[in-house]
């Protein structure tokens, strides 16, 4: 796509596709004889979710979620408004939060608090990217993806203003 919004690519398609395989050998390895539950963050993290599950190799359920932080359009105010809330119910299930990014990490420990209040067996994070040190909270991530620089990026599920999602590949987002 030629569009004067996209900036430097920081992970290609195939390094993005070797990572999400990565992990989802890791899950099936530490979720051996369970069905885990994955929930998506809407609307981010709904293509990281198709391929990550797809590498799971185990029968997984999934559900998502969607929220919206108040305040700023391009930073998280940490105050968390449910948009859509899960159909399920967690109790005695191996969640699985499936995020498309952590900045700040409000969004994910608001998240994190609401979800272990339902009672599941267990509860994890995978996260494709993590901005570095930007993380305002000290939760910890068990499946991470990459490490990405502090900027503002777009593509894989990353959305500037809802553009831009599409990208195969995960980009720099350039202000024009
Ligand atoms: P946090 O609460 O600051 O960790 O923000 C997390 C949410 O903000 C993510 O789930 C994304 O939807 C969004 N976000 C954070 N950084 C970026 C970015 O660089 N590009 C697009 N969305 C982002
Ligand atoms: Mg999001």
């Amino acid at each position: 796509m030629n569009d004067n919004r996209i900036g430097k690519i920081l992970k290609t398609e195939d390094e993005i596709k070797q990572k999400v395989h990565e992990l989802g050998e890791q899950i099936t390895k530490d979720y051996q004889g369970k069905s885990p539950l994955l929930v998506g963050v809407l609307k981010g993290a709904f293509i990281f979710m198709a391929d990550l599950m797809r590498q799971i190799d185990l029968d997984c359920d999934v559900d998502f979620m969607a929220v919206s932080s108040y305040g700023a359009a391009t930073q998280s105010s940490g105050v968390v408004r449910i948009l859509k809330d899960l159909d399920v119910d967690l109790t005695g299930r191996d969640v699985i939060i499936v995020e498309d990014i952590i900045d700040s990490g409000l969004t994910l420990s608001y998240l994190r608090k609401n979800l272990m209040a339902r009672k599941p067996a267990s509860l994890e994070v995978c996260a494709m990217f993590v901005k570095e040190g930007l993380q305002k909270t000290q939760d910890k991530v068990k499946y991470e993806g990459f490490y990405i620089p502090p900027d503002f990026v777009i593509g894989y599920g990353l959305d500037a203003a809802e553009g831009l999602r599409g990208l195969p590949y995960l980009a720099e987002y350039l202000k024009v």
